[in-house]
């Protein structure tokens, strides 16, 4: 896209990798409606636009209610297949070489819907996906946070077979009342697996829950974070540390964490040196994918091109690739700032 910001345009055009985004979260309402006909479901709305105009949200609850209940229409492989071709090519679009995506399990294996469906379609959308744009893509799991660790024990040992599908594990949905303390038994179960695990935390919760999603989940990376800037020894911490930040801010303007995104925090944190990324979080949910979230932060800050470069190479060094993955990426990078930057 072309734009009168030379510096805007750079960072849509360089190339980076998403490292918060829920694949349920990128259901458009056409998609939604496609599979709702496809599976003899109906929706509790009229159209796609009555249920885009359902998007207005006033706390992240509030959203998670609607995210859940559109999830619904997913019901076989081919669904989970589709949901991951449309985003990848969405992705392809604004320039994502590497995605490391977010599912809920549970989500749908509530509702009678076999793990081995739900992680084989996104698999055979991640390889038809890469053979036709080129972007690379790799599965997070993540367990809901609102159920109990017995539950989320009980879907890590149905995930066991497909673990060689899964780059590691997460933690998400309603984070108030819902304390990474509660998860300590589950994480380690998973880091004994041999994977990372990351976690949503202060987003809507207390810079406490970020120090314990350190502690106590040894999370390597915080999504979402924001609210750290509560606690300066904190941040300190996480710059000392080098520990990534997975920042969504179209997901923080429209969950109300922030009124507006000249407040957004994550402005103070890159200038204190804290390891930022940009990402879309539910893209279908609010507003945008990467490049929108991009226009929406420049409209905003106005960043020069050295600080677009920084959050594009924190987003290749923060992934769970391989170093010399992470390495070759970073020369492409490199290579986009050489003739534009
Ligand atoms: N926060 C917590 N859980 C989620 C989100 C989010 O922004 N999106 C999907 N599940
Ligand atoms: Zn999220």
């Amino acid at each position: 896209m072309t734009t009168h910001d030379p510096v805007l345009d750079l960072a849509c055009r360089m190339p980076k990798a998403e490292l918060h985004v829920h694949i349920e979260g990128t259901l458009e309402p056409d998609l939604a409606f496609k599979l709702a006909r496809r599976n003899g479901i109906t929706l509790p709305y009229a159209d796609e636009a009555a249920l885009a105009a359902a998007y207005d949200f006033d706390c992240l609850q509030s959203f998670l209610d609607l995210y859940y209940a559109c999830a619904d229409v997913l019901r076989t492989a081919d669904d989970f297949r589709d949901l991951m071709l449309a985003y990848l090519e969405r992705a392809a679009v604004d320039n994502v070489i590497h995605a490391e995506i977010f599912f809920d399990p549970q989500t749908h294996t509530a509702r009678g819907v076999p793990i081995g469906d739900v992680i084989g379609g996104f698999v055979a959308g991640i390889e038809a996906g890469r053979a036709r744009w080129g972007v690379d893509a790799s599965l997070i799991l993540c367990f809901l946070r609102h159920l109990s660790e017995e539950d989320g024990l009980a879907t890590l040992a149905e995930a066991e077979p497909y673990l060689e599908h899964i780059v590691g594990f997460g933690l998400d949905s309603s984070e108030k009342g819902h304390p990474p303390r509660k998860f300590q038994r589950l994480f380690a179960r998973c880091r004994e697996l041999g994977k990372p695990v990351v976690a949503h935390a202060g987003e809507e919760g207390p810079p406490e829950y970020i120090r314990e999603a350190l502690d106590l989940l040894g999370s390597q990376r915080i999504d979402h974070g924001v609210r750290s800037v509560e606690d300066p020894a904190l941040v300190a911490r996480l710059v000392r540390d080098g520990i990534p930040l997975t920042v969504c801010p179209l997901s923080n303007i429209r969950l109300c964490v922030f009124d507006k995104m000249e407040q957004h925090t994550l402005a103070d944190l890159l200038a204190d040196g804290a390891k930022v990324t940009i990402n879309s979080d539910d893209p279908a949910y609010f507003g945008g994918y990467m490049n929108d979230n991009i226009r929406a932060v420049q409209a905003a800050f106005h960043f020069n091109a050295a600080a677009w470069y920084r959050m594009a190479r924190n987003s290749f060094e923060a992934s769970f690739a391989e170093p010399a993955q992470k390495a070759a990426w970073i020369a492409q990078l490199d290579a986009a700032f050489a003739v534009d930057g």
